[in-house]
């Protein structure tokens, strides 16, 4: 079966476009057959990104982990006015990503990358709505190790559902983080973790 993370070179391809609002600020994603939440804005995905425009930090830079078409790290460069490189291990995802941070006018770049493997640099805030359907040795990675690319007051935030083991996962990342929780809703958690 094919998921939103598995690349399928023989999917045919059927363009939609998303739009999306947050004060003056306007977006036009353009989305495909074959990634994340191809007909509508993630409701985790906005929650997540609207508690960061409300608490987050501006001008810094950001990595966004697993950024499908681009929503999250394409509206953080805008409305945050940060650099942002944005990686995913879906190819189809990459492509739309690049197409949607030209259209949007977004300070940011798109690379592959299977979790950390090509990430060179360090940053000052990583964000993610964690693929939880890759598996739990995938997100677990993917939160854990954020720690080695954080520089040494970086944040990692991310949203998290209570059924997909939102209280145990943080259970086990306050071995290495400082957690706050900064908002719930319909069962979803936003987490920022202080990297100590
Ligand atoms: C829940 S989706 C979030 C997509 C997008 N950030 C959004 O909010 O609409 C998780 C993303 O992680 C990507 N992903 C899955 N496994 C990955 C891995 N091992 N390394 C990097 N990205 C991965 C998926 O392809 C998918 O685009």
């Amino acid at each position: 079966m094919n998921q939103y993370f598995t690349n399928n070179e023989n999917l045919k391809s059927e363009y939609r476009k998303l739009k999306y609002n947050y004060l003056e600020h306007e977006f036009d994603f353009t989305s495909d057959l074959g990634v994340f939440s191809k007909d509508r804005i993630d409701f985790a995905s906005k929650l997540l990104i609207e508690t960061y425009f409300k608490n987050g930090r501006k001008n810094i830079n950001v990595l966004d982990v697993g950024c499908g078409y681009g929503l999250i790290g394409i509206t953080i460069s805008r409305i945050m006015n940060s650099t942002v490189d944005m990686i995913d291990i879906n190819k189809r995802a990459i492509h739309l990503t690049d197409l949607n941070i030209k259209n949007n006018y977004a300070k940011a770049k798109v690379f592959e990358s299977n979790i950390y493997e090509n990430i060179k640099d360090k940053y000052d805030v990583i964000i993610t709505n964690p693929p939880i359907r890759a598996g739990k040795d995938v997100y677990m990675k993917i939160l854990m190790d954020a720690s080695n690319y954080l520089n040494n007051d970086g944040e990692l935030w991310f949203v998290m559902n209570k059924d997909h083991g939102a209280k145990s996962t943080i259970e086990k990342m306050k071995n290495v983080y400082d957690i706050t929780i900064l908002d719930r809703k319909k069962g979803f958690f936003v987490i920022s973790c202080k990297k100590r």
